[in-house]
């Protein structure tokens, strides 16, 4: 495919039924973290419009947001599970209770990396809310705490989620045809 081809794309997650899904994410954890201060770790780039819609779905002051960047090595579908950290988190978070917002876990090989790394700094919680799942290509079993939602073993694009870089901006949820 050459960048100036437009391929068709399906829906897969109506911009509806994503805005509904991140009201529900936002309530339960907003429950769950009531009391306590939240650092929120959006995974760029892929999370980035997610956290944007969750943290507003978070009713509350004690709210903190920072990112970090993850380069995973693999071809353009297929994450390799060699994962470099390519910016990293502006304030540390040892006794904060952390929840990491990522787009989607695939293989899980990012996330455990993630997880992994993120302990090593010695936060009060670490939990993870992922958009998506695709259990049928799991490599490592990683509990996600809130799932939006699972989905088949389809490459999808949209709502931050991309095919080389391109169709982060899709405001739904589809699969290149
Ligand atoms: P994992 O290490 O296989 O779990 O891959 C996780 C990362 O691969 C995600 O954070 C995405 O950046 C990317 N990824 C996996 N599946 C898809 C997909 O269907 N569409 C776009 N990116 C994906």
């Amino acid at each position: 495919m050459t960048m100036t081809e437009t391929r068709q794309v399906k829906e897969l997650l109506s911009r509806d039924q994503i805005a509904r899904r991140v009201q529900e994410l936002g309530a339960q954890i907003a429950a769950d973290y009531q009391g306590k201060e939240l650092v929120l770790v959006g995974v760029l780039k892929g999370s980035f419009l997610f956290l944007a819609d969750l943290a507003r779905a978070i009713p509350g002051t004690d709210v903190l947001v920072d990112f970090l960047g993850l380069a995973s090595y693999g071809d353009a579908t297929r994450s390799s599970g060699v994962v470099q950290i390519t910016a990293d988190l502006t304030k540390p978070i040892e006794g904060k209770h952390v929840l990491v917002v990522e787009d989607i876990v695939d293989t899980g090989l990012t996330m455990e990396y993630l997880l992994d790394n993120l302990k090593t700094r010695h936060p009060a919680s670490v939990k993870l809310c992922s958009l998506l799942h695709k259990p049928s290509r799991s490599v490592k079993q990683i509990p996600i705490d809130y799932l939006g939602f699972t989905i088949p073993d389809l490459f999808v694009i949209g709502y931050g989620l991309d095919y080389a870089q391109r169709y982060r901006n899709l405001p739904y949820i589809g699969v290149l045809e």
